[in-house]
């Protein structure tokens, strides 16, 4: 087994010449797998219920001959033309009611029946006719569902969000205002038929509306990726499928977390973002996520780019060394297979301004270079396929806390989830601290640290099983606006931080967040706090730090508590990076946990753990080289050398990937 190399491969968009140089040239580059067909549905069923595969019959016979596996995708995610001229009631409708035409791709109502029928109807011949298809290793299903039709709030999808509420509420009305509140502002519902999905309305709507139709969103979708798994299970029950996860900067649809244990496989599509200086955190991040997901278990990286991509304001190229740098983190982060978007760059169409692994220019340029030089790396690599990551430390990860927190209403919409976990993944990617991602339900018993930051909803579950980390001798960290609401977006009353009051040993009586720009010294350290604040009063926790200035001069910002046989800390305010960065460091320590090595400064750690050997990788970001220990029979596994006198040298804006024996 290799560590699986290609990109996303579109031949119906050269002319069949073409086709034998892509094998040539792939072949030289060292790929191993493609996905293809993801966009043609047009192409194989040119009218409804007439199928053309000449196409994809003659493509996957020279893969199998030049020894290409094919993840081989059902093209859901682009319904022709012709299907919307005849199931215009198929196009989804926005929050505006503004009806969407065809004309791009994902522009379909993820509730319609017609489409469901259709999509449904041609996964199955694509399954029939190739379940035994030598070359085909894998299902790719649909094409990150969600990207561009994460809600439709037609009809028919008013018709659906009803039904999906009957069954969570027991087809009890008189639960769901309940649950949502309807008191307030008149809003009892006294028939089902009068609920809608939460379109434009005049002023804010209800939160809890807001919040179901987001599960139902991503639910609805789900129903629809699990349709087609079964469909393809039935012809095909051997094959794995997987479909491709966002889980990146600005992609909240889903909740993963209920998509995850329905895939064979979790593959994962990251893109850099132009404006992030370092987007590396970024990868890792996204990366030990998609492991967490995963359940622990290696998982694909199916798209990201050579270079440039099209759709950010300006597209940014990547620098020297950064397309290997960038590859490489996503196999430490626990990818065993590296795919690119796309494998030839496109002359025409919407994306032909997307970076691709053979570039515009031909073979004579830098990213094609890379990308033979990439393939002859993952090959040096394959012996780290099927290992796995080594954290004691989970930071908690919740869509359902993400949605609820960046509701509108709130007491600041400065507070944006991702930026509060990034804020704290960042120290400790900075530390080389291992760490996983957890639901808060999860089982805690691999950790000996678990963050919270801005876990603003929570069950009582969750909370009892993270504050139930804590009393029984490990170490809990909970940050602002934590376990302020119930599942349902209720707040817990008595004070804040809710669910996590006791636990914490504090109790908030009144919320100050500060305005855009605001900072306030602390007492201890020089350190300053911005975004948040509130009034904390001690109820068995000491004080760390408190503010020096301000309306809350002299009030706790940073708690310890000591609860059961364990420690619960509450960041009450976001400390500036310096300070933030010294707390957990504080409290990482206290609760015994170590870097997988210290390296200097930009140098990125990260450890893989095989069967009878650790993976260390390497990756200098910061462009300066370094000297790193490693043990004294370690193998560079890159250059294939052994590494003398128990230290490594990383070239400058290099990578080392060292086997060090257990
Ligand atoms: C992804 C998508 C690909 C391609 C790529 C460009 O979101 O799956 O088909 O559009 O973006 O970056």
């Amino acid at each position: 087994m290799t560590i699986a190399y290609g990109g996303d491969y579109n031949p119906e968009q050269w002319p069949e010449e073409v086709w034998a140089e892509d094998m040539r040239l792939m072949r030289e580059a060292g790929v191993t797998m493609v996905s293809i067909g993801i966009f043609s549905w047009a192409l194989l069923e040119p009218s409804e219920g007439v199928y053309d595969f000449t196409l994809l019959d003659k493509v996957l016979a020279l893969l199998q001959q030049n020894g290409i596996a094919a993840d081989l995708a059902t093209p859901t995610a682009a319904p022709p033309a012709w299907f919307f001229r005849a199931h215009p009631e198929a196009l989804p409708v926005d929050r505006d009611g503004r009806g969407l035409s065809y004309g791009s791709r994902q522009t379909f109502c993820p509730s319609s029946p017609a489409y469901r029928t259709a999509a449904l109807r041609i996964a199955g011949e694509l399954a029939r006719r190739y379940a035994d298809h030598p070359a085909v290793a894998m299902w790719h299903i649909h094409n990150e569902y969600g990207c561009h039709n994460p809600a439709c709030y037609c009809d028919e999808s008013a018709e659906a969000f009803r039904r999906w509420l009957r069954a969570k509420y027991g087809d009890s009305l008189a639960s769901l205002n309940d649950a949502w509140g309807t008191a307030f502002w008149s809003q009892w519902y006294y028939d089902w038929a009068e609920i809608l999905p939460p379109r434009a309305t005049g002023a804010v709507p209800n939160p809890t509306h807001q919040l179901d139709w987001r599960r139902f969103c991503s639910d609805e979708l789900l129903a629809l990726y699990k349709a087609e798994r079964d469909v393809l299970r039935e012809a095909a029950p051997s094959l794995p499928a997987t479909t491709n996860f966002m889980v990146m900067f600005n992609f909240d649809a889903l909740d993963y977390w209920r998509w995850a244990p329905e895939l064979d496989v979790v593959s994962n599509d990251h893109y850099l973002r132009s404006t992030d200086p370092e987007s590396e955190i970024d990868i890792a991040m996204s990366g030990d996520l998609v492991r967490s997901l995963a359940g622990g278990r290696p998982w694909l990286l199916m798209e990201h780019s050579t270079g440039a991509v099209n759709w950010q304001p300006v597209n940014r190229a990547k620098s020297p060394g950064e397309l290997r740098r960038n590859a490489l983190a996503h196999v430490a982060h626990g990818a065993d297979g590296i795919a690119y978007f796309q494998w030839r760059a496109a002359k025409a169409g919407a994306e032909q301004w997307h970076s691709a692994m053979l570039p515009h220019a031909g073979t004579d340029s830098v990213i094609w270079q890379d990308v033979v030089q990439l393939g002859a790396d993952l090959k040096a690599l394959a012996e780290v396929q099927g290992s796995t990551g080594t954290a004691t430390v989970a930071v908690v990860w919740d869509w359902d806390a993400r949605w609820a927190l960046e509701l509108p209403s709130q007491p600041s919409e400065e507070l944006r989830y991702l930026d509060q976990v990034r804020s704290w993944y960042e120290p400790l990617w900075r530390s080389g601290i291992a760490v996983d991602f957890v639901r808060p339900d999860a089982d805690l018993s691999p950790y000996r640290l678990v963050l919270a930051p801005s876990l603003y909803l929570v069950d009582e579950a969750g909370a009892a099983n993270l504050t139930g980390f804590a009393s029984s001798g490990d170490t809990l960290a909970v940050g602002f606006h934590s376990g302020a609401v119930d599942e349902n977006c209720h707040v817990r009353l008595g004070g804040y931080p809710g669910a996590f009051r006791d636990a914490l040993g504090v109790r908030t009586d009144e919320l100050f967040p500060l305005l855009p720009g605001e900072s306030l010294a602390l007492s201890s350290g020089g350190g300053t706090a911005s975004l948040w604040s509130e009034r904390v009063a001690l109820a068995g926790a000491e004080a760390i730090t408190s503010y020096a200035e301000g309306p809350l001069t002299g009030i706790p910002a940073v708690t310890r508590n000591a609860y059961g046989t364990g420690t619960a800390w509450y960041l009450a305010t976001r400390p500036d990076p310096t300070t933030l960065a010294g707390l957990l460091d504080l409290i990482r320590r206290e609760a015994g946990v170590e870097p997988v090595r210290v390296t200097p400064e930009g140098v990125e750690a990260a450890l893989r753990r095989g069967a009878d050997a650790d993976y260390l990788f390497l990756i200098d970001h910061a462009g300066k080289g370094a000297e790193v220990s490693v043990a004294a029979d370690a193998v560079e596994l890159l250059t294939g050398e052994p590494v003398l006198g128990g230290s490594v040298s990383v070239p400058a804006g290099g990578v080392a990937v060292v086997r060090e024996p257990r």
